[in-house]
């Protein structure tokens, strides 16, 4: 404050990035409010109490007036971060957001079952058959660039691809930050969100930039023009489609649940304001439900259920909301179940997105734990395939019960007291990025236990409405978040996925992404793509009573009902000082 007149209600204005979203204060705001006053998301583990370390946020310009805390290192202190709820706006302000560094996202693009099976799902042979509904705008000298864009758009990040149409090879690709973020979390507060007309062109605006900005990205990579994009194949779920389209989304929670879009929609460039040949078409992948929507069913596409007439599979993708689609070429079946965002990195106190500084993997050797950090930095936190690993290694190895408990006694020193209760102990503050304790909660571990308990009784329900039974389950296709270290054995042992044969399980990467990809190649495939929509069968589980005791019997490690994970229930059964239940 040295130095500034302050004048009778002056105010301040605070700009945070990297959404550029800018507020204007009165002096005394604390930075916790300007942050919600903004709309943005912001964890505040102990509500603003400053003992939990969860609101750091970095002061790039400006400064503001602090109160101390040791919840926040000297360290971080000296490089300018502050939390959010001891520091008061004093001046102007420009603020970074620490946990939306874009150079951070990991984007998944690939897998290996996709590489290995790419020519049986492409759907073309040889050199792509350009796509004919674009045959009028494009060149047809042959020394012109044909480029497409496959975009998949989710909730909190978008991945862009360029690809040379002619020869159906990607050029790059460029991730970043869905910019709608600014309005809500999830899909449930974008929705609300988008209840005034002006507020949804906000939202649809603010997609339509972020996946400008990405095919900027890409195009300036290979020193290519906009003007050389035909075609783009687009693909999210129901919510982010029809903000993309300026669809009113309401309609989706409503009763029957049913979507004005089960045909993939074509649009102009022009129409939708996106940064490519003003003649250029876009498809969006079509939508089934109201939480099934393009990146299901372009995802689809990447396996060989929609090819398969004999056997039976399951397309499970883990996101907030849990899809999961069962059924072969001849008929489907498809629900989604709110399974929260554990898995994501949302909901706990360790979790953190597949970005750089998660851990992705982890070992637990008497005691001793061992863990791969993305990018090999200290780590920020644990996404979702090593939070699989951890709770796996605490539930088989006795350091909690199957209710998800911990044992104290074993535990021992790992034993941790946070704000939000005890947890266990999985790195110490002097080897972390944040220089605070990385601990796993019991209540991280309830929040772990509800996500996969939603995943799985989804997955039961599914079968018993089609009369089958998990053997009869001839593969399993996992999408999402999860990163591609996801352990299929650990999996199993917590009781997120069914414990059959392990080599039916197959992990796809971001089939999304790798749908739209494959929509762009060929005709064959949009046709597949718009009969599949009208296959599927949605299942809405909030109006099936057996969801609800499905779901309560899933709320244990790996159930209540142990038969049903016998390699499990073996392992289990040898564990050594195992805790009582
Ligand atoms: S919310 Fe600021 S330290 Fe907990």
């Amino acid at each position: 404050m040295k130095g500034k007149v302050l004048f009778p209600g002056s105010r301040f204005k605070v700009r945070f990035l990297p959404f550029d979203v800018t507020v204007v204060v009165a002096p005394g705001t604390s930075l916790l409010d300007a942050v919600t006053q903004a709309g943005l998301p912001i964890k505040a583990g102990c509500g603003g109490g400053g003992t939990c370390g969860d609101c750091l946020l970095l002061i790039k310009s400006g400064s503001c007036r602090v109160r101390p805390s040791a919840a926040i290192s000297e360290n971080l202190r000296t490089q300018g971060y502050v939390l959010a709820c001891l520091a008061e706006v004093s001046d102007n302000l420009t603020v970074h957001l620490p946990q939306f560094q874009e150079m951070s996202i990991q984007s998944i693009t690939d897998s290996t079952f996709f590489r290995e099976h790419r020519d049986e799902v492409s759907g073309c042979c040889g050199p792509v058959a350009l796509p004919e509904i674009v045959s009028d705008v494009i060149p047809s000298a042959t020394d012109k660039n044909i480029f497409g864009i496959a975009c998949d758009v989710g909730t909190t990040t978008v991945v862009v691809q360029l690809v040379d149409l002619r020869i159906g090879k990607v050029l790059s690709t460029a991730s970043g930050y869905n910019h709608q973020l600014k309005c809500g979390e999830d899909v449930v507060s974008r929705i609300h969100y988008a209840q005034k007309p002006e507020r949804l062109l906000e939202l649809n605006n603010l997609i339509v930039a972020t996946i400008n900005r990405l095919i900027q990205k890409c195009l300036e990579s290979i020193h290519g023009i906009f003007l050389d994009i035909y075609f783009a194949s687009v693909s999210g779920n129901t919510t982010m489609t029809y903000l993309l389209l300026n669809m009113n989304p309401l309609d989706i929670q409503k009763d029957p649940y049913a979507s004005a879009m089960n045909r993939a929609r074509f649009k102009t460039s022009r129409e939708l304001g996106l940064k490519m040949n003003p003649e250029a078409v876009v498809l969006c992948a079509p939508v089934v439900g109201s939480y099934v929507g393009g990146d299901i069913t372009a995802g689809l596409l990447c396996t060989p259920l929609l090819r398969e007439a004999e056997k039976v599979s399951l397309f499970i993708d883990v996101g907030t909301n849990g899809e999961l689609v069962m059924g072969n070429k001849d008929w489907m079946v498809t629900c989604a179940c709110s399974a929260g965002p554990a898995f994501e990195g949302g909901g706990t106190k360790c979790g953190m997105p597949a970005a750089s500084g998660a851990i992705e993997r982890i070992q637990l050797n008497k005691g001793n734990i061992e863990y791969r950090v993305l990018g090999n930095g200290k780590p920020r936190g644990v996404c979702g395939s090593g939070l699989v690993d951890l709770l796996s290694a605490l539930f088989v190895q006795g350091y909690v019960d199957r209710s998800g408990k911990l044992n104290k006694e074993k535990a021992g020193f790992r034993i941790a007291d946070t704000e939000r209760g005890e947890g266990f102990l999985i790195e110490e503050a002097d080897r972390c990025y944040w220089e605070k304790d990385l601990v796993i909660t019991e209540n991280d571990i309830a929040n772990l236990i509800r996500t996969k308990g939603a995943v799985f009784s989804a997955c039961s329900l599914l079968l018993k409405n089609v009369g089958l039974t998990f053997k009869d389950l001839d593969a399993v296709y996992i999408a999402g978040g999860f990163g591609q270290y996801l352990n299929i054995e650990n999996a199993v042992s917590i009781g997120l996925f069914p414990d059959i044969a392990r080599d039916r399980f197959h992990y796809l990467g971001n089939s999304s992404l790798l749908g739209a990809f494959l929509i762009l190649l060929s005709d064959k495939n949009r046709d597949l793509v718009n009969e599949t929509a009208g296959k599927m069968t949605y299942i809405e589980l909030n109006t099936e009573p057996d969801y609800m005791n499905e779901y309560t019997g899933s709320l244990f490690l790996p159930h209540t009902d142990m038969s049903l994970f016998p390699s499990v229930k073996r392992v289990f059964d040898n564990i050594e000082d195992k805790p009582l239940n």
